[in-house]
């Protein structure tokens, strides 16, 4: 094995570190401490467990956070009501409204009714659109952690040939958009894309977010590639990425692995977002 293994826990660890400086400092100038509030409507295990995992970093690093946890049958209604409610609350700077929702909310709807000052999971059509337009606001968490990873690797991106595979609104579209932003000449790839594997092979910067358990094997990687990988999946083995990790670490010159890669960022970057929409609403 070659590629060097890109420790998204190391780095995450780091950016909390910073954010908690950026608390204090938060505190002593403002005399009130950053607040998150999340909510899951019905009892989704894996969202609970996402949800606690952003709990104990919001406390990790000092901030203040609180959760509402609404009843399966809440109506779309009642939920805009609530997102409504914590947007006119000042004391609440990041609204965190945990996917999926059950069936009989638009989660559309949801979204776009979230303050866009507190939008810390950066997918209100607000604040979308300012990235899609290269203006400055809040971008979701995960391809900013992918961001963040490639500069902390030094990765240089201007003029790099990059291969986002999948075309999500939480992560394919806005990391592509990113890298765009950073001068890499970029290609989307999804379900319908011809010659996947040679149109990956391109790609000094390869970027995997379609959750599909190893779907790109040696052949999609270019030799000396930056690997990275956003898939999570449960499989019979445990969880993998959307990358064949033994077969492209042989290639690449350096790949994340999963567990352990892009997962740690995500959280990283929420209390990133948090902190900045305190510091916006000063
Ligand atoms: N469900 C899975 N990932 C996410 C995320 O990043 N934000 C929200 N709100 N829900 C999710």
């Amino acid at each position: 094995m070659s590629a060097r293994i890109i420790d998204g826990k190391a780095v995450a660890a780091g950016v909390r570190s910073r954010v908690a400086d950026g608390v204090a400092s938060f505190e002593a100038e403002n005399g009130r401490t950053p607040l998150l509030v999340t909510v899951i409507v019905g009892d989704d295990p894996a969202s609970e467990v996402y949800v606690k995992g952003k709990h104990r970093a919001c406390e990790e690093v000092g901030m203040r956070s609180l959760h509402h946890g609404l009843p399966a049958k809440t109506t779309e209604n009642e939920l805009l009501e609530l997102v409504r409610t914590l947007g006119e609350d000042a004391d609440v700077d990041g609204i965190l409204v945990q996917l999926p929702v059950p069936d009989q909310i638009d989660p559309d709807r949801i979204i776009a009714a979230i303050d866009p000052a507190k939008d810390v999971d950066g997918l209100t059509p607000v604040n979308a659109g300012r990235l899609a337009q290269g203006m400055p606001g809040l971008v979701s968490c995960t391809p900013s952690g992918v961001m963040e990873l490639l500069r902390h690797e030094g990765v240089d991106l201007e003029g790099a040939e990059a291969v986002v595979i999948g075309r999500s609104k939480l992560v394919g579209i806005p990391v592509a958009r990113l890298l765009l932003g950073a001068n890499a000449t970029v290609t989307s790839c999804h379900s319908r894309t011809r010659e996947l594997a040679a149109v990956c092979r391109r790609a000094d910067v390869l970027i995997a977010a379609v959750g599909v358990p190893r779907l790109l094997g040696a052949e999609a990687i270019k030799p000396g590639a930056v690997v990275i990988d956003v898939g999570i999946n449960r499989t019979d083995d445990g969880l993998v990425g959307d990358v064949d990790f033994e077969a492209a670490s042989e290639i690449a010159a350096a790949i994340t692995p999963v567990p352990g890669g892009v997962g740690p960022m995500t959280i990283a970057m929420l209390l990133v977002n948090t902190l900045a929409a305190a510091r916006a609403r000063v």
